[in-house]
């Protein structure tokens, strides 16, 4: 069963608590590993899935992810002036990737809410959603076509997961599934529970792929864990009416929208820089 899926929302309106003071005035998208900010990450996993129709959803202090994916045509004329080719196609190309429009969520009501401000924007059609402060780096296809491998074969909303260790599972949305002809069926999701109330450990890692059913459950999704509107909330009624499915992510995931994720991901990618990893092994070498 192929799909058009072309859409995909990045919410980016998040205040970043997990990472201050670094992000009291920096989006938590802007940090960078090595030398591209998460969020340009996100785009380029989702564009290798064939996901060009790109929504973001903001908040205040967010402008600088609308600046990054813009034509910086002063940026861009110095550069070019100054026979800095490479340096010139990279903030060119940077500029052109994708078509990015920007919707404003004015209040920080949730996860399930940010989502839900990009309604109007997607309209009746299957949709992706991706979490750029996890940052997955696979070997063969990204975390996202792995998702649309299994949405393409149902029709169905597909949950990226990922086993996490006990005293790490409060901190994610958790699922209960069961085998479904080799498919993950998910039957249940806990916002953040404790590990006894966990009903498994796999983690929902910030990858989704939903139909637009979704969007009226959220309409009618009360506050819950923290007081927000919570997008596993929705999912959970979701997967009572219609087959939502998990896809155990293949691949390297940092959860780098916390100090030490953000750390081991750039030790990771920095070690394999082509230019920069030989010397930064050598240092760190000398640190140990
Ligand atoms: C959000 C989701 C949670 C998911 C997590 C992945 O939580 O609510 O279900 O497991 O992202 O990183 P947050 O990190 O925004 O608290």
């Amino acid at each position: 069963m192929g799909t058009s899926l072309r859409k995909i929302v990045f919410p980016t309106a998040g205040m970043g608590t997990r990472f201050l003071p670094a992000t009291k005035a920096t989006p938590k998208e802007m940090l960078t590993i090595v030398d591209k900010p998460l969020i340009q990450y996100g785009v380029e996993e989702a564009l290798a899935a064939g996901m060009g129709e790109i929504v973001m959803v903001t908040g205040r202090g967010k402008r600088s992810i609308e600046d990054h994916f813009d034509i910086s045509a002063e940026l861009e004329a110095n550069l070019h002036a100054a026979g800095k080719s490479a340096l010139y196609k990279t903030v060119s190309r940077v500029a052109r990737m994708a078509d990015v429009a920007y919707i404003r969520q004015k209040q920080p009501l949730g996860l399930g809410h940010a989502v839900l401000c990009a309604a109007p924007w997607v309209g009746d059609e299957c949709f992706g959603v991706s979490l750029a402060d996890e940052l997955i780096l696979s070997e063969g296809k990204t975390a996202m076509q792995q998702l649309r491998d299994v949405h393409e074969q149902t029709g169905a909303s597909v949950i990226g997961l990922a086993s996490v260790p006990d005293n790490e599972v409060s901190r994610y949305g958790i699922v209960k599934a069961r085998d479904e002809n080799g498919l993950l069926r998910l039957e249940d999701m806990i916002e953040k529970p404790s590990v006894d109330e966990a009903p498994s450990n796999l983690a929902m890692i910030g990858r989704y792929i939903f139909t637009p059913r979704l969007f009226e459950l959220l309409k009618t999704t009360n506050p819950g864990a923290g007081g927000e509107i919570q997008l596993t909330d929705a999912m959970c009624q979701l997967a009572k009416e219609e087959p939502v499915y998990g896809v155990v992510i293949e691949g390297q995931r940092f959860d780098a929208g916390n100090p030490y994720g953000f750390l081991l991901a750039n030790a990771t990618l920095g070690l394999q820089h082509p230019k920069h990893g030989e010397s930064l092994r050598a240092a760190l070498k000398s640190l140990l």
